[in-house]
């Protein structure tokens, strides 16, 4: 039996005055690939941003490798291994492959491992590797989204958290880097997920979470969560 590494307790947080998250439990176990999915606007990104410590808890716990970190800043949280790859990406479009890449190995941890995670990074993404020198601002979609996941993984994270993977990319590049998300979860590698995708983020998750309105509603192993038939309605077009 896997053990939980990550786990948000009843978390409430928002914007100002607007409550966006009601009381978000979730649970994230080592070597898993978790995954929430939700309607837009459900509370998804809010949610992660509340783990990684980017958004504020206004109540509730976040406790990562059983030590209460609500209230650690987010480069705190980052050094300690919970690491975010953004929507949207975030990268720094003047700047090479291979410096975007060393960007996201700023903790002493990371930097030891520079050198093994890079060469990681470009056995999971060869196309990274044949264009290092390459300015990052000059990349498709989909590289654009194969660095960041790089840079994401530059920094050793011991859970990597993507925030709509296939978002913009076209249905084959899609498959292509659920492939590769594949295999860095038979790696070993601990992830939380969230993807519009739904019936291919559950096709290859253990573990799911449904969101709505800031509240979960369905949560279950993810081919339990795949057979809910308010999901299958609401999310799969069945
Ligand atoms: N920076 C912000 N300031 C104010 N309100 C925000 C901000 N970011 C998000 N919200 C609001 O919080 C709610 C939840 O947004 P969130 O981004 O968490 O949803 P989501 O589930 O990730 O949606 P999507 O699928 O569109 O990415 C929405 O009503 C949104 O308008
Ligand atoms: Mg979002």
């Amino acid at each position: 039996m896997s053990q939980s590494i990550l786990q948000l307790e009843n978390v409430e947080s928002g914007y100002g005055e607007v409550q966006v998250l009601w009381g978000v439990s979730l649970s994230v176990h080592a070597h898993y690939l978790t995954t929430v999915v939700g309607a837009n606007g459900a509370g998804k990104t809010t949610t992660l941003r509340a783990a990684i410590g980017s958004n504020k808890v206004w109540a509730g716990r976040v406790v990562f490798e059983d030590d209460d970190v609500t209230a650690l800043s987010a480069h705190d949280k980052a050094r300690r291994g919970l690491v975010l790859v953004p929507e949207g990406r975030q990268l720094f479009a003047d700047m090479s492959v291979e410096e975007n890449l060393e960007m996201g190995a700023f903790s002493p941890r990371a930097r030891t491992h520079y050198r093994k995670n890079l060469e990681r990074v470009f056995g999971f993404f060869p196309r990274l590797a044949e264009r290092r020198q390459q300015k990052a601002g000059t990349f498709s979609g989909g590289e654009q989204q194969m660095l960041a996941v790089g840079r994401g993984l530059m920094a050793d994270p011991k859970v990597l958290i993507i925030d709509e993977l296939s978002l913009g990319l076209s249905p084959l590049l899609t498959q292509q880097l659920f492939a590769t998300l594949r295999e860095l979860k038979q790696a070993g590698l601990t992830i939380l997920l969230v993807e519009q995708n739904v019936h291919l983020a559950l096709a290859l998750s253990d573990y799911a979470y449904v969101l709505t309105e800031g509240r979960v509603g369905i949560e279950g192993p993810a081919h339990e969560v795949a057979q809910n038939p308010d999901v299958r309605k609401a999310y799969l077009g069945m």
